[in-house]
C-alpha cells in the first residue's frame, strides 16, 4: 500500500488551527482522516509532542490501537507558557503498516495568572482637558456623553530578538498597533464574554514587526460591551461591566541571547484623545480625520505633552485565552446599485449583512461631515427604513480632511444592514467609493447544501447568511436593533444546523462558560448569555433555559466534544433539578420565567405547560444520555427515571386517547411525536393530527421558533416526506418560500415581517436577520439531500445517508467535512434512474437507503449489491434498499417510479 493512501490531514489543537496563546494545560488535539480506497481503516494512531526547545522532555502516546479514534488530550509533562509545541500524529493501516502522517504545532500563552507582569491602564480622567463640548448637530442625545477611546502608546527599546508575542486585551475593544502596523486582522477583540469572570487576551506573534532599538506599541480602545451600549438598555451608555474601557498588554521578548524581556502595561503608558470622537457597537462611530496626529503610534512621535495613563487595576484572575475564532473580516461586496435622493445617496449592497461600510471620500472641504445610516430595507416612499432598529443609532460620522483622496472605515462599531444612506458626500458617489465590509465569528464553513431548485438554494443562502450576521463572538439574536445578545433559545434550535454549515465546536464549547456563567444558585439558566443586567436579569423560560442542557449535548454528539459536556454537566443536571424542584407533579407550571411559549407562532398559540413540560422532559432525557457518556451510571438511571415519568404525566395531563394534543397546535403535536413522548399506541394518532392540521391550512405551518425546526424532520421520519417538501417548496405566506419570492436575502425574525397588504410588522420587534426560523436547514442537509448522523453515533463515527426525493427536485446534495472527515450524499434523478453519491471517510460507517420500488435495479458502481466490495447487509425494507458500507466513495443506482 503506497504510504499516504490513508493519511491525517487538518490537525487542530482545541480545535483550531496552529493556535497562539492556548491556555488550556492539557489542549485536545486532534485530526481528520482521509483516504483513497474503499475501506481504509485505521489500526493505531500515535502522537508525539516536543517543545521547541531541545532540552524539554516530550510526549509520546505510543502505539494506541483503535480505528475511531482522532483526538487525544494532551497528558505529558506541564506545558510551559510562552512556547511552541510542535506535534505529529501518525497512522497505522488496517494490515498495521504505517501510514500517513501530519505534523503541526501549538503554542501556549500565559498558563497561570501569576504570570501577568501587566496591569490595567486607563485614561487619567484628572488631567485630560474636557470632551469637546459637542456641535448642535454632531451628536444624538443619546451619544452625548459617549468618550473619546482611548489612544495609548509606549516606547521601549529592543535588542535582538528572535521571537516576539504579545498577549493583549482590554475591558473595552481595542486595536493595537507596533510600529505604525496593524497587530493581527481580529476584529471587536477581545469578544464578548461575561466579563465578571472571565476576559479574553490574544496573542499574536510580532517579530517581524520590531525593529533594534526604539519601537512603539499604539493601542485605541474603545467602550464595546465592556462600558458601552448593550441590548435595550437605551437610558443611558449601559455600561454593563465598567464606566470606562482600560487595556492590558504584555509583550515576551525571547533574545537572541537567550534573555526572556516582559515588558507590560504600567503606568508610564501615554495617553490622548485621537481621531475617533466616539465609538459605540450600537450607536456608530463618529470620526473626525483633522483629529488625527500622524505618526503617534511610531518611534520618534513627540508625546511630551501626552499625559500618563493610570493604573486602573491589577486583576488579572479573570484572564482567559482566547478559545474561538475571533471576529474577522470574512468578505468584502461591492455596492450594488447607488441613487441619489434628497436626504442623500442611497446604496444597495444587494445583501443584509453585519459589518460596515468603506468609503473612499474624494474632494472634500476640510470638516465636510459625512453621515452614513444603516438600514435593512427601504420604506414606501424608498427613503431608508431605520425604525426597526428601535434605539440603535448605527450612524457612523465622518469628519473628513479634506485630502484629495482619504478613506473611512470605522473599527469600533458594527451595524446589520444591506442599505447605506450616505448625506453630506461631496459631488457623486459611485458604486466603487462604497464597500461592505461582513464581519463574524471566522468559524470554518464545512458544510455545502446543494439542489436544482431556486427557492431552496437561495433559502440555504439566506440560512447561511443568517448564521454569518448572527455569529459575531456570541450566537446573536439579531444584528442590527438595540438588542444582539445571545439569546439561549435561537441557539439551540439553530445549532444543529449551524454546526452542518460550519465548524462551530470552539465557538459554542467557549460561548457555554457563559452559559454556565450565567446560571443562577437555584440552578436556572438565564435566558441570554453573556448575562446582562436589566429586565433580562432573570431565570430562563422554556426552551430557553434549556439550551444550557440541550447545546453541550449536541457539541459532544457532533464534535466528541466531552469537555464540554464536563464542564457543562453540573449545570445541566442543576437545571433539571430546578425545574424539577418547583414542579414535583412533573407538569411544569412553575417558574417559567418569561415563557416566551413557541416564541413567533402563527395564530396557534401551544399552551404553555405543554410546550413546557416537553421540554422537561428532552431536557431530563438530554442529562441522562450525558450521564452515560460521562461514565456516571446512578446519574443516568436517575434521570432516566425522570424523563420517562414526566413523559407519562404529558401524556396524562394533555393527549388524549383520540391523539389530541392540549392545544391542537402543531407544535404541540411535534413536541409530542419528535421528544418521544408518546406510546406507541397514540403515535399513529397524534400524527395524523398533525397532518391534518398542515393539510387543512394548505400545506401551511404555524409553528414559531420552538416548533420549526422538529417540523420537516417529523413529517419525513412518519413517511410524509411529500408534506414536507410541500412546505418547503411552499410561497404563500406562512413559509420559508413567503420571504424569499419577497426579496430576503437572510431569514427573518417573524413569518410576516414584511407582507404585501400590511408592509412592515411593529417596528417594535421586527428584524430581517434573525436565524432561528432557518433552523429549517438542518433538514436540507439531513433530510433532503440525505446526509445525518447516525442515532446515538458520537463525533460522526456512523452516518446514515437517506435522501427524501421529493418537491420539484432532481438533485441534491450535501457534503460535511465532519470531526473525522469528508462526508457527502449527492443524489439526481434522470428520466427513471436514480443515483447516489456517498463519501464516508476511514474509520467510519454509513447505513445507505437507496429508494425504489425495485430492489433488484439496484446496482453499486455496476455490481448488484450482494457482490458490492465493502457494500454488507443488504435488507429491503418497502420503497427502500438498506446496506451498510465502511470508508469511501459509492455510487448507487436504481430505477425509481415517477
Ligand atoms: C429576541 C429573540 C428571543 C426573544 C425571546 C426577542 O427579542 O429577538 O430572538 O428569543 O426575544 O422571546
Amino acid at each position: 500500500m503506497p504510504p499516504d493512501t490513508l493519511t491525517p490531514r487538518d490537525p487542530r489543537c482545541e480545535f483550531l488551527v496552529t493556535p497562539l496563546g492556548v491556555g488550556e494545560p492539557c489542549p485536545r488535539l486532534s485530526w481528520k482522516l482521509e483516504s483513497t480506497e474503499r475501506g481504509a481503516v485505521p489500526s493505531a494512531s500515535r502522537v508525539v509532542v516536543r517543545a521547541d526547545e531541545s532540552s524539554e522532555a516530550g510526549w509520546d502516546t505510543g502505539w494506541i490501537a483503535g480505528h475511531d479514534r482522532t483526538s487525544v488530550a494532551y497528558a505529558g509533562p506541564a506545558l510551559r507558557s510562552d512556547t511552541r509545541y510542535h506535534w505529529e500524529v501518525g497512522l497505522r493501516d488496517a494490515a498495521g503498516d504505517d501510514a500517513g502522517r501530519a505534523r503541526s504545532w501549538f503554542e501556549t500563552g500565559v498558563l497561570s495568572p501569576a504570570e501577568w507582569r501587566a496591569v490595567w491602564i486607563a485614561r487619567d480622567t484628572r488631567t485630560l482637558p474636557p470632551i469637546p463640548v459637542p456641535q448642535d448637530h454632531d451628536r444624538s442625545l443619546r451619544c452625548e456623553y459617549l468618550p473619546p477611546p482611548l489612544q495609548l502608546r509606549r516606547t521601549f527599546t529592543a535588542g535582538d530578538v528572535r521571537r516576539a508575542r504579545v498577549h493583549v486585551t482590554a475591558r473595552g475593544v481595542y486595536r493595537l498597533r507596533l510600529n505604525g502596523v496593524r497587530v493581527g486582522r481580529d476584529e471587536l477583540t477581545p469578544g464578548w464574554t461575561d466579563y465578571a469572570h472571565r476576559i479574553q487576551y490574544q496573542t499574536y506573534d510580532v517579530t517581524d514587526l520590531l525593529a533594534e532599538g526604539d519601537n512603539v506599541l499604539g493601542a485605541t480602545v474603545a467602550d464595546g460591551w465592556w462600558s458601552g451600549f448593550v441590548g435595550m438598555d437605551a437610558r443611558h451608555q449601559a455600561q454593563q461591566y465598567g464606566t470606562a474601557p482600560q487595556f492590558l498588554a504584555q509583550l515576551v521578548l525571547d533574545r537572541a541571547d537567550g534573555v526572556r524581556e516582559v515588558i507590560g502595561t504600567d503606568g508610564g503608558w501615554r495617553e490622548r484623545q485621537g481621531r475617533i470622537r466616539y465609538a459605540d457597537l450600537l450607536m456608530g462611530q463618529q470620526d473626525d480625520a483633522r483629529l488625527d496626529t500622524p505618526g503617534w503610534d511610531r518611534p520618534g512621535f513627540d508625546d511630551s505633552a501626552w499625559p500618563f495613563a493610570v493604573v486602573a487595576g491589577t486583576d488579572t484572575t479573570t484572564l482567559t485565552a482566547t478559545g474561538d475564532e475571533p471576529v474577522r473580516v470574512t468578505a468584502e461586496l461591492p455596492a450594488r446599485s447607488v441613487v441619489q435622493r434628497p436626504e442623500g445617496f442611497l446604496v444597495d449592497l444587494g445583501q443584509n449583512i453585519a459589518g460596515r461600510v468603506r468609503l473612499t471620500v474624494r474632494g472634500a472641504v476640510p470638516g465636510q461631515r459625512i453621515r452614513l445610516r444603516h438600514g435593512e430595507l427601504l420604506a414606501d416612499d424608498g427613503s431608508l427604513y431605520t425604525e426597526n432598529l428601535r434605539s440603535a443609532e448605527a450612524t457612523d460620522i465622518y469628519y473628513a480632511t479634506g485630502a484629495d483622496e482619504e478613506v473611512f472605515e470605522p473599527e469600533f462599531t458594527t451595524h446589520g444592514f444591506r442599505y447605506v444612506e450616505v448625506a453630506g458626500y461631496p459631488g457623486e458617489l459611485r458604486a466603487d467609493d462604497v464597500t461592505g465590509v461582513v464581519l463574524h465569528s471566522d468559524t470554518t464553513f464545512v458544510g455545502e447544501f446543494g439542489c436544482d431548485d431556486d427557492l431552496v438554494t437561495r433559502l440555504q443562502a439566506n440560512i447561511r447568511w443568517g448564521q454569518r450576521g448572527n455569529f459575531v463572538s456570541v450566537p446573536t439574536d439579531c444584528p442590527q436593533r438595540d438588542e444582539r445578545l445571545g439569546w439561549l433559545a435561537d441557539a439551540q434550535i439553530f445549532a444543529p444546523t449551524a454546526c452542518l454549515n460550519a465548524d462551530c465546536a470552539a465557538f459554542f464549547a467557549r460561548w457555554m462558560r457563559d452559559v454556565v456563567s450565567g446560571q443562577d444558585a437555584g440552578g436556572a439558566f438565564p435566558d441570554v448569555a453573556p448575562k446582562v443586567c436589566g429586565c433580562l436579569d432573570r431565570e430562563g423560560a422554556p426552551a430557553w433555559g434549556d439550551g444550557g442542557v440541550l447545546i453541550p449535548w449536541h457539541l459532544y454528539r457532533t464534535y466528541g466534544d466531552r469537555r464540554v459536556l464536563d464542564l457543562s454537566f453540573g449545570a445541566m443536571c442543576a437545571w433539571v433539578d430546578h425545574v424539577h424542584r418547583h414542579n414535583p407533579d412533573l407538569v411544569w407550571r412553575h417558574r417559567r420565567g418569561n415563557d416566551y411559549g413557541d416564541w413567533l407562532q402563527v395564530d396557534a398559540a401551544t399552551p404553555p405547560e405543554v410546550l413546557a413540560t416537553a421540554y422537561f422532559a428532552r431536557s431530563a432525557r438530554t442529562v441522562s444520555a450525558a450521564a452515560t457518556a460521562l461514565e456516571r451510571p446512578e446519574i443516568t438511571a436517575h434521570y432516566a427515571r425522570l424523563a420517562a415519568e414526566i413523559g407519562s404525566a404529558f401524556v396524562e395531563e394533555f393527549v388524549g386517547d383520540d391523539g389530541h394534543v392540549h392545544g391542537g397546535t402543531q407544535t404541540g403535536q411535534l413536541l409530542a411525536l419528535a421528544f418521544g413522548l408518546l406510546p406507541d399506541r397514540l403515535v399513529d394518532a397524534v400524527f395524523g393530527h398533525l397532518v391534518r392540521s398542515v393539510e387543512e391550512r394548505g400545506n401551511r405551518l404555524t409553528t414559531g421558533f420552538v416548533g420549526v425546526a422538529l417540523l420537516c424532520p417529523t413529517l419525513a421520519g412518519h413517511g410524509r416526506a411529500d408534506l414536507a417538501h410541500a412546505l418547503l417548496a411552499q410561497t404563500a405566506y406562512p413559509s420559508w418560500g413567503y420571504s424569499v419570492v419577497n426579496g430576503a436575502t437572510t431569514i427573518w425574525e417573524r413569518w410576516d415581517a414584511w407582507t404585501a397588504d400590511r408592509g412592515t410588522q411593529s417596528a417594535a420587534m421586527n428584524s430581517f436577520n434573525h436565524y432561528a426560523l432557518g433552523s429549517v436547514g438542518e433538514w436540507l442537509y439531513t433530510g433532503v439531500a440525505g446526509l445525518d448522523q447516525a442515532p446515538g453515533s458520537v463525533a460522526w463515527r456512523e452516518a446514515v445517508v437517506r435522501p427524501r426525493v421529493g418537491g420539484a427536485l432532481t438533485r441534491a446534495s450535501a457534503e460535511y467535512d465532519s470531526v473525522r472527515g469528508r462526508f457527502a450524499s449527492r443524489w439526481q434523478v434522470d428520466g427513471d434512474t436514480f443515483t447516489l453519491d456517498v463519501t464516508v471517510p476511514p474509520g467510519a460507517e454509513a447505513t445507505v437507503y437507496v429508494p425504489t420500488a425495485d430492489p433488484d435495479s439496484v446496482r453499486e458502481s455496476g455490481d448488484v449489491l450482494d457482490d458490492a466490495p465493502h457494500v454488507r447487509g443488504v435488507e429491503r425494507t418497502g420503497e427502500e434498499q438498506v446496506c451498510h458500507v465502511g470508508s469511501g466513495h459509492y455510487r448507487f443506482t436504481a430505477s425509481v417510479r415517477h
